[in-house]
């Protein structure tokens, strides 16, 4: 199934530095046809709001994280599956070529992207069924499902999906914490109505609308007046919010709805990583000028010591093991998500600053 059939003419290609460059079919053809084939997920609506921030709200998905799901999924013959996230329909048309037409329920909520979704798969001379709705409430109409692919991420499985789901479903869902946006869950249904799985460490997909938290730094976060308690830290801020993804994901999992950015805009030799929880009720700094190996200086300010959460997090991880991602499992009860740990026993190298 070519992916290029399920691309919009305008796609935006990682500029390299964070953001996106927008990438148009009628004015670099060649640029275009080499991104439809590769294995990188390509952008296909950004939001901008009034501020100009750029937000990518649907793009492609690689096709070999697809195919890893699909895999994960473990699809045979006369399943019935129901996908959120419809975005181009790619991942909708792979399911009905593999599954049937009738046997593919796929959910989206922007219906912009629902009817541009239709007409692709059309085109393609597929016709699953594609409901434009919210896919937090799964879609009771054509229930029960042996499988469900989610393709946007989730911090909490919806209930809505384990009811509409048969005993020994499995379900794959992206993962994600305000701290980092990364895993994949994979679930199965048991006959109780609980679910129980584990992690595996790949996917990094778009949070779902309706789960998504504001992380806005600008939210009436830092005010005049305010007088941040002042310490030092020797725990790196890279460690907890650079490249080891196993240690991002431990840390968002300990952590409840904190989130983070780096800072290098102000002045080049000079980083900070902030912090703030969802309720932008609290916020903290940890500064690197350059030079320090050893020490950051910290700021925190708010009902919550965000760095001591977070650095108390990473302790617990590091005395672990550095367990990675797919060390963690969780249970879905009706009482809530439990996470469990594989203590990995393997030392984790120090991360120091680049
Ligand atoms: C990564 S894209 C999906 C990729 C898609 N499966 C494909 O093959 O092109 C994520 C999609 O999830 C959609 N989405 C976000 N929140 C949603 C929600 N609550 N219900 C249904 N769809 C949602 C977005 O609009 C976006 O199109």
């Amino acid at each position: 199934m070519p992916r290029d059939r399920f691309l919009p003419d305008r796609i935006w290609l990682r500029d390299g530095n964070g953001g996106h460059a927008l990438c148009d079919r009628a004015l670099d053809p060649e640029r275009w046809n080499a991104a439809a084939f590769s294995d990188a997920p390509l952008v296909t609506q950004i939001r901008e709001d009034a501020d100009g921030f750029r937000e990518p709200t649907s793009s492609a998905s690689a096709p070999g994280t697809v195919l890893r799901m699909l895999e994960e999924a473990r699809i045979t013959d006369g399943q019935r599956v129901l996908e959120i996230g419809t975005g181009t329909g790619y991942h909708a048309a792979l399911l009905a070529h593999r599954l049937g037409d009738g046997r593919v329920v796929s959910v989206e909520i922007d219906p912009v992207l629902a009817d541009t979704a239709r007409a692709a798969l059309e085109a393609a001379g597929h016709t699953p069924t594609v409901v434009t709705g919210d896919g937090a409430l799964g879609h009771a109409a054509a229930a029960p499902y042996d499988r469900i692919i989610a393709t946007c991420s989730v911090r909490a499985v919806p209930a809505a999906w384990l009811a509409q789901t048969l005993p020994g479903a499995r379900l794959v869902v992206p993962w994600s914490t305000s701290w980092v946006t990364y895993g994949t869950l994979v679930l199965t249904r048991r006959p109780d109505g609980t679910a129980d799985g584990r992690f595996a460490g790949y996917g990094s997909y778009m949070v779902m609308r309706g789960q998504r938290a504001e992380s806005d730094l600008d939210r009436d976060l830092l005010r005049d007046g305010q007088r941040p308690g002042r310490s030092e830290t020797a725990l790196s801020p890279w460690a907890v919010a650079g490249g080891d993804l196993d240690a991002q994901f431990a840390v968002g999992l300990r952590v409840p709805d904190v989130w983070h950015s780096w800072d290098t805009a102000t002045d080049q030799a000079h980083t900070r990583l902030w912090l703030a929880d969802d309720a932008a009720t609290s916020w903290a700094s940890v500064d690197h000028d350059g030079r320090q190996a050893a020490a950051f200086s910290v700021r925190q300010h708010g009902p919550r010591r965000l760095w001591d959460e977070v650095a108390a997090a990473h302790r617990h991880w590091a005395a672990a093991g550095g367990p990675r991602v797919a060390d963690h499992g969780l249970a879905v009860t009706a009482g809530g998500h439990r996470v469990r740990v594989r203590a990995a026993g393997r030392p984790r190298k120090r991360p120091s600053a680049p």
